[in-house]
């Protein structure tokens, strides 16, 4: 199952059903943790309230360049709707004496990464994106964010249509060096 999880672009309903999203909720709890901090937040997005996070984008974009085409508006209001359930990640930094920022965001990923297998694991599709918008002051003061919390991630969930992605496959040997 590791060996065979890949992202996938093309999500349509059903999203996953709640039983499932436990799964993937307790596998992303039990990430790495240095000095259990446990920065991780999830908030999650299905049906309507889609529409609120399609506003966020476009509140954010045009907050953060006021000179945005309308185009570009119309378009990021449909990113959310590429995906039946969209869930936000992220990770609330804690000023910590043996835990430098980037250990929490570090345990931010690999909590994100074992909500993906969990998802795999059920045959649930899904797909890690961020774009300028993950970066964006604005977007995370709309979704209300605390002050020390950063965004990692828009998890895009659903059901897969078609299996045409290919997975990535690299060779050991450009990645490994055995000393
Ligand atoms: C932190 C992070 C952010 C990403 N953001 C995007 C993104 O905004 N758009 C995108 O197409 N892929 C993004 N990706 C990559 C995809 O999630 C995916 O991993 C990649 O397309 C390779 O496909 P695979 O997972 O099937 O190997 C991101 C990956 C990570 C780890």
């Amino acid at each position: 199952m590791l060996l065979s999880r890949k992202s996938h672009n093309k999500l349509v309903a059903p999203a996953p059903i709640d039983e499932q999203l436990e799964v993937m909720f307790r596998a992303a709890l039990r990430a790495p943790d240095h000095a259990l901090l446990k920065p991780w937040r999830y908030r999650v997005f299905e049906g309507e309230a889609l529409h609120e996070l399609a506003t966020h984008m476009v509140t954010a974009a045009a907050h953060d360049d006021p000179e945005i085409s309308e185009d570009k508006l119309a378009k990021l209001k449909t990113k959310p709707f590429r995906a039946p359930m969209v869930i936000v990640a992220s990770v609330v930094i804690q000023e910590h004496p043996k835990v430098p920022e980037i250990e929490q965001i570090l345990s931010g990923g690999a909590s994100v990464q074992n909500l993906l297998m969990a998802a795999h694991f059920q045959g649930v599709g899904a797909m890690w994106r961020t774009g300028s918008l993950a970066f964006s002051q604005k977007m995370m003061d709309l979704l209300g964010f605390e002050d020390k919390e950063t965004l990692i991630g828009f998890v895009y969930l659903g059901t897969e249509e078609g299996d045409k992605r290919q997975a990535r496959i690299s060779e050991i040997e450009e990645h490994v060096t055995r000393i």
